[in-house]
């Protein structure tokens, strides 16, 4: 039984889209983890999530890292942010929740693992997709072989964004439009998403060559908002990421095909600001068989909080191991590279 001084602390940093869907996941956490703070340089928003949250605000990081009572730190910042925030926030000694990507290159990553493990804290990436109850149940089943050996994989995340706003489409926070801030917009975006489950899924097997090829259609926003990644794996098997900010309607789902069978996921909804951003339902088929539907209590990103904490308050790490997202990253810069050289890049 955790008792309240063994509570962790954790502040949330970004006050933007995602950031009050991670308060929420701490709300759903009473029983071990307590809102210590919110961090935003926008004065308003860090004023209005502390005056709803019944808690403190800091308007810098500098500042609330002076503060005892914070011993966790999640970072909902732009992506060029969270390798600097999060070194920042380990040097003082904090673990940390990175929400995806973890970093806009793997050297970056890299970087954060070495010192993660140097100062024995937990570094977690936000993969919030792994808690959906849906994905667990499909890796239970590709694990099981109930669809034999899985050769095939295809994730469509497929959505309309754009930064001035537009029927049908939803509407970017403005440093999207940055291609320094986003590393390469759909490659970190959505690729973080579904290259992460890809390697999930193919839990085992080793990824040796990427193809990509992208596009850029909105020409208000900087970087490649149309991209094809293929990975090959060691065994034979391969994946494709169909990523589009500009599919009206949004198409999201997750076609995994083995020898004796599939499995899909569609995922719905999450961009929605007057609900928690991030936070989908899911139908889940055995083939054409539905095995289960909706959005489930506590949501994904509550389960994720869970599992951060509880990995401080038992000394362990993250069950989002870094191995995985150590080649999650090699894969996006490989992408990146491809789809620059049009060729194939080998890992
Ligand atoms: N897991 C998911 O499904 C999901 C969904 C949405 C966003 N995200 C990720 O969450 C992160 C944040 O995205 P978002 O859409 O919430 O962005 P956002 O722009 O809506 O929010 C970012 C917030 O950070 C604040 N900020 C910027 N620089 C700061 C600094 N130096 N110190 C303190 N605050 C600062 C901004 O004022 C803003 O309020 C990104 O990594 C994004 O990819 C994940």
């Amino acid at each position: 039984m955790v008792t309240l001084k063994e509570k962790i602390g954790v502040a949330v940093i970004g006050m933007g889209r995602v950031g009050r869907t991670h308060l929420d996941a701490i709300a759903l956490n009473p029983d071990i983890a307590r809102l210590a703070a919110v961090i935003d340089t926008d004065e308003s928003r860090a004023r209005a999530a502390a005056e709803e949250t019944g808690t403190k605000y800091y308007l810098s990081v500098d500042e609330a890292l002076t503060d005892p009572e914070i011993q966790a730190v999640v970072i909902c910042l732009p992506h060029n942010l969270h390798q600097p925030v999060a070194m920042q926030a380990m040097d003082a000694g904090r673990h940390v929740l990175v929400e995806k990507p973890m970093a806009t290159s793997f050297a970056d990553a890299r970087e954060m693992v070495d010192r993660a493990k140097e100062k024995k804290l937990v570094l977690q990436a936000g993969q919030d997709l792994r808690f959906l109850d849906s994905f667990q149940e499909a890796k239970r089943r590709v694990m099981n072989g109930d669809i034999g050996q899985v050769f095939n994989i295809l994730f469509v995340m497929a959505e309309a964004f754009t930064l001035t706003p537009a029927p049908g489409r939803f509407t970017t926070p403005p440093w999207w439009r940055d291609v320094e801030k986003t590393g390469g917009l759909c490659f970190p975006m959505m690729g973080a998403h579904t290259v992460d489950i890809i390697l999930w899924l193919c839990e085992g097997k080793k990824p040796v060559r990427v193809y990509s090829e992208a596009a850029s259609i909105n020409p208000e926003l900087e970087g490649m908002d149309e991209v094809i990644i293929t990975i090959r794996f060691d065994d034979g098997a391969m994946a494709t990421n169909h990523l589009s900010l500009n599919t009206m309607p949004a198409r999201n789902d997750l076609l995994i095909v083995g020898t004796e069978g599939r499995i899909q996921i569609n995922i719905a909804g999450g961009h929605d600001l007057k609900q928690l951003v991030g936070v989908f339902s899911t139908e889940l088929y055995l083939g054409d068989k539905l095995i289960s539907s909706g959005t489930q209590h506590p949501h994904n990103f509550a389960v994720a909080t869970r599992e951060f904490v509880s990995a401080i308050l038992e000394k362990r790490p993250s069950s989002v191991g870094h191995h995985d997202i150590l080649n999650q990253m090699a894969i996006l810069d490989a992408a990146r590279k491809s789809a620059e050289i049009h060729q194939p890049v080998l890992l």
